[in-house]
């Protein structure tokens, strides 16, 4: 608790436009209405509603097994990919439904990009891996993908490291560099939302710390919702913290709120480290 209360503090005094007064709430940019999802006939996910504001850093938190991958999932429709799945209720980007049958999910994903727990590279050169999407998306010419690649990867605060061996093999980079360039990688999309499932959760304490401050920055252009496991990296970099228990969303607030004093005894005893 005493690690929290700091790891807020340490966020405020890092310039947090926040203050006292919590994060203003902005722009809703997803919404989850009443949503149930299914892996066959196991509930994962239970009447979930919750606003995802645009421009903050939104953080799910939870024991293992809660559904906060689930959930991610479900605001791109990741999960399309595994048989036999199912939802009820609505996932709202800019108001409409991504569950509509008239959705293209490929640009849909476009808007929604995703970076995983253990970043997995193309085994291709650094440039081929950051040029992956916008290639896919039908972009061929040369100095427009260079232009891309490099923008990418200056925003994922790489391009110092890089810059100079952009056809080595991306295989090559550390584990702190690789989560960077798969975070570049899903940059070059452009897209709107970046979804993060513990993205630092594999990493040293320095690389993390570089991909935090990198959250920090980036969410002046982009709505992050990003998964972890760690309480004092959810209170160092998030806006707003949902807290997940069994399928089902026990409280949603400001950040500092939900850490300090929240409204639920279940999530009171969670954060204090009385179970998960
Ligand atoms: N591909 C899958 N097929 C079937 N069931 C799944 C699948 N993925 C997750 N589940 C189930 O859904 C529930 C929620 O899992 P989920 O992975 O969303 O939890 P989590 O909160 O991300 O956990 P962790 O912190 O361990 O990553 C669990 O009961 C899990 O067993
Ligand atoms: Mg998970």
């Amino acid at each position: 608790m005493a690690d929290i209360s700091a790891s807020i503090q340490n966020r405020d005094a890092a310039g947090d436009s926040s203050g006292e007064a919590g994060p203003v709430e902005q722009t809703t940019m997803i919404e989850a209405r009443n949503l149930d999802f299914y892996y066959g006939e196991n509930q994962a996910l239970f009447d979930i509603s919750m606003v995802v504001p645009q421009r903050a850093v939104t953080a799910l938190i939870g024991p293992s097994g809660c559904g906060k991958s689930t959930f991610l999932r479900t605001l791109n429709r990741m999960n399309d990919i595994v048989e036999g799945t199912r939802h009820t209720g609505e996932v709202l980007l800019e108001n409409e439904d991504i569950y509509d049958s008239n959705v293209d999910v490929v640009e849909l994903r476009k808007r929604v990009g995703m970076v995983f727990q253990k970043s997995t590279p193309f085994p291709k050169s650094i440039f081929d891996n950051v040029a992956y999407g916008p290639r896919i998306h039908g972009m061929r010419d040369r100095a427009q993908l260079a232009e891309i690649v490099e923008k990418s990867l200056i925003r994922s605060a790489l391009w110092k490291e890089v810059k100079d061996r952009l056809k080595d093999s991306a295989m090559a980079l550390s584990g702190g560099q690789q989560q960077r360039l798969c975070i570049a990688r899903a940059l070059a999309t452009d897209p709107e939302v970046l979804l993060m499932d513990e993205p630092a959760s594999a990493l040293d304490p320095a690389s993390t710390s570089r991909i935090e401050d990198l959250i920090f920055e980036l969410k002046e252009n982009y709505t992050i919702v990003i998964v972890t496991h760690n309480m004092q990296q959810a209170a160092r970099v998030s806006d707003f913290t949902a807290f997940f228990y069994e399928g089902r969303l026990i409280e949603r607030g400001d950040t500092e709120k939900l850490f300090t004093n929240p409204d639920e005894k279940q999530t009171q005893d969670y954060i204090t480290g009385r179970f998960g």
